[in-house]
């Protein structure tokens, strides 16, 4: 379990430790992350091509070394996360590569208690190569009738590219909503792309019967956020820039708009300090709706569970954890077990 280098123990667990009386640490951790298994939950926010391992890119591709792979997934910043990701999904050249992507990420996600998941495709990017959009989506669902959960899509337009191109995207979302398309989003550079730019597509989504979320307030500030919630958005991908604004975080506790938090995306993009500084908690004390999700995990390092376990050492009680693994399903855009 990758934990981020953050400090291992709460209170109780030294206290514990310290009379002797309780088990080792790790044991307890061991026994937390086996409960945190067994939680039936949802991820709503993981994008397939950054949950790729570098053994499946190898085996997409035997020619990279895993020196090669290291040294083109290491980044120090936002920006250094975006040219990782671009390079990673420029190795997928075939449905057959998206295909394998989505059978290891949906094994994963089974072994950790997850029954239900939105998987985000980068169509945009997808578009960009000039790939056959169809042809990949279409060995995605077969995959996704094979997978050992249920599974459902968010297509995803790329910001920085502009509104034109996400036009497609739109396009192609509401064509599939038979096979499993539930939402359109937009992600990747907020700065370069603002939501605003974004309105009319998002219009002409909602209007095709597609859900609607928004990468916002990752790297920009609570007016993205704003923005992203004037064109419709209904959730919010990160979203932690509210926590600078009462009157932003009234709104989304009074709407029940909820944050897909990422935790560990955050502190490795450089965005948040360290986990300790993570306003996660503070965002849930003033009754923001939060989720808990991995948003990259290979490129971060972390799975589902290790996000619910450094929930638990930023304050998050058993039972708090419990109804977050709660709320993960109630905010999905379909119906779990539909
Ligand atoms: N695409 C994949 N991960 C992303 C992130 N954390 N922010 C914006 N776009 C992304
Ligand atoms: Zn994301």
């Amino acid at each position: 379990m990758a934990a981020m280098g953050f400090g291992k123990s709460g209170e109780q667990q030294t206290a514990a430790h310290a009379s002797g009386v309780g088990p080792p640490e790790e044991a307890i951790c061991r026994q937390r992350l086996v409960r945190l298994l067994e939680i039936p939950k949802a991820e709503l926010h993981v994008h397939l091509e950054g949950s790729i391992e570098p053994a499946t890119l190898q085996e997409i591709d035997p020619s990279l070394s895993l020196a090669e792979i290291e040294a083109h997934t290491t980044y120090e910043d936002f920006a250094g996360f975006l040219r990782a990701y671009v390079w990673v999904n420029k190795r997928l050249e075939t449905p057959e590569h998206y295909a394998l992507a989505l059978r290891r990420l949906a094994s994963t996600l089974s072994a950790q208690g997850v029954v239900y998941a939105e998987i985000t495709l980068s169509a945009g990017v997808i578009l960009w190569k000039g790939q056959d959009l169809e042809a990949i989506y279409s060995a995605l669902w077969e995959e996704t009738r094979r997978a050992p959960i249920e599974i459902r899509w968010i297509l995803d337009a790329i910001r920085q590219f502009g509104a034109e191109a996400a036009r497609p995207v739109v396009e192609f979302a509401a064509r599939a909503r038979q096979r499993g398309v539930v939402a359109f989003g937009i992600g990747g550079d907020e700065v370069r792309g603002p939501a605003r730019e974004f309105a009319e597509v998002f219009h002409e989504a909602r209007a095709a019967g597609l859900r609607l979320t928004c990468h916002a307030g990752e790297t920009a500030g609570s007016e993205s956020v704003r923005e992203a919630l004037a064109i419709g958005a209904e959730r919010i991908g990160h979203g932690i820039a509210a926590i600078e604004d009462e009157a932003l975080m009234a709104e989304l506790r009074e709407r029940a708009i909820p944050l897909e938090v990422c935790v560990t995306s955050n502190v490795r993009t450089g965005v948040v300090a360290s986990p300790a500084t993570h306003p996660l908690r503070r965002l849930y004390e003033r009754g923001v709706p939060v989720l808990i999700n991995t948003d990259d995990p290979a490129l971060f390092g972390c799975t589902l569970a290790s996000e619910y376990e450094l929930a638990g050492r930023l304050g998050f009680s058993e039972t708090e954890l419990e109804e977050l693994a709660e709320a993960s399903l109630r905010f999905a855009f379909a119906e779990p077990g539909r």
